[in-house]
């Protein structure tokens, strides 16, 4: 983290001249299980990650914003209060998605000069997207001195992504970026909204995430095409089963309640809706076994997820089961699962902590033989890190902002 503050105080130097008034850094995350959960009301367990995105600010006179993007090389300006979501320059529709949001609570920033920098890998599943919606909440709202409850900002980061950008998603990856806790998993109850914090760092052994180098390509339509799926199969279900026509009606679903009614139901429809409800009782039983450390039962768990993903939901792709499958037939891997959305991205695995090399090159050597023409995979044990914060700042007064 120090190093990336140097960079983008640096590269803050060298574009605008002098210090910024403060840099704000928010994390990516790796969900641990509960996937194709959160927009169904249902429960998730991510942990923010040593990777983050980090946003420089300060405020100039005027009614100017401009902008820099040390990843993509690319500068922007545009004047106060102008949200335009068709802005050629894609990474600056997340910003201006936040920057509407806030207008639209009267909170108003004012010119400003920005960068973004960071290290969460672009298109792999591991919410960069999200990590850069909760660094420019962080930042303008600290700037400014304005007190949002961290919840507050993570909501308001989801509206910006549903409504501005375009894309669906649940609440999981604004709510871990921006209420992670160091060591820690939060199981998050997307129905109420409150979380419990689990101890997610396993003594003797490494959360590793294995990145296949596969794009997520599908991944915008076949995402609003199982939430829909997932809404149809609920609305079906209510016609039969009056106990679930309440708001999150699929928590009061078990697996046998919904193998009974399911007769008749429409064989695509009936797979979505099993994985959500098994995947919300494997994420309690993942949970119980991490506060137990029945490390047996988690990682039964989180193989099973994966089946789960790969054979109901359908959201799995060769590179991901092939990289699964590797990592499970090692003796000393706990269980292995994709995370995040699917079609691409990354795997999480819990190994052995003498086990971590070998099953990164366990993966590095089988995986290209099946998949020749594929990007090479990278592996990185993980360590899980604190939400958002404010990380430097010119004048003690902003110190305070979460
Ligand atoms: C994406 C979405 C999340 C969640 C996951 C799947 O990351 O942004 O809200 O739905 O997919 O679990």
């Amino acid at each position: 983290m120090k190093q990336a503050l140097e960079e983008i105080l640096s590269a803050f130097q060298r574009v605008f001249g002098g210090q910024p008034d403060l840099v704000a850094s928010a994390p990516g995350r790796v969900n641990l299980i509960g996937e194709h959960t959160d927009y169904m009301g249902g429960l998730v367990m991510p942990v923010a990650i040593d990777r983050q995105v980090l946003f420089a600010i300060r405020s100039i006179p005027g009614d100017l914003v401009t902008g820099y993007s040390v990843d993509f090389g690319e500068s922007v300006k545009f004047p106060t209060g102008k949200f335009d979501p068709t802005h050629p320059c894609r990474w600056l529709r997340y910003v201006l998605g936040v920057l509407k949001e806030l207008d639209q609570l009267e909170i108003r920033p004012g010119g400003f000069e920005f960068i973004i920098a960071g290290n969460v890998p672009q298109g792999a599943g591991l919410s960069s997207s999200a990590a850069l919606e909760v660094a420019t909440a962080t930042a303008v709202l600290n700037l400014i001195q304005h007190q949002l409850s961290k919840r507050e900002i993570a909501l308001l980061c989801q509206r910006a992504e549903n409504n501005f950008v375009g894309m669906a998603c649940g609440i999981m990856d604004q709510y871990i970026s921006a209420l992670g806790i160091a060591d820690h998993a939060l199981k998050i109850d997307c129905a109420s909204l409150e979380f419990e914090a689990v101890s997610a760092a396993v003594p003797d052994h490494t959360w590793l995430v294995i990145d296949s180098g596969k794009k997520r390509g599908l991944v915008d339509s076949e995402y609003n095409l199982r939430r829909s799926q997932c809404q149809a199969g609920l609305q079906w279900l209510q016609e039969r089963l009056p106990h679930l026509r309440q708001p999150h009606g699929l928590r009061a679903l078990t697996p046998e309640i919904l193998e009974t009614a399911a007769s008749g139901m429409d064989p695509v429809l009936l797979r979505r809706i099993r994985h959500v409800v098994t995947e919300n009782t494997r994420v309690e039983n993942a949970c119980q076994a991490l506060r137990h450390g029945d490390l047996a039962a988690l990682g039964a768990n989180l193989n099973a997820s994966h089946l789960s993903l790969r054979d109901d939901y359908e959201v799995s792709c060769p590179e991901l089961d092939s990289i699964v499958e590797i990592l499970t037939r090692l003796p000393r891997t706990i269980g292995a699962r994709l995370t995040g959305a699917g079609f691409g991205g990354c795997v999480i695995a819990l190994v052995r902590d003498e086990t971590v090399q070998a099953s990164i090159a366990a993966v590095q050597n089988e995986y290209p033989k099946k998949f020749p023409n594929s990007l090479p995979v990278s592996a990185w044990p993980i360590r899980l890190s604190a939400g958002a914060k404010t990380i430097f700042s010119s004048t003690p007064t902003l110190k305070s902002g979460g």
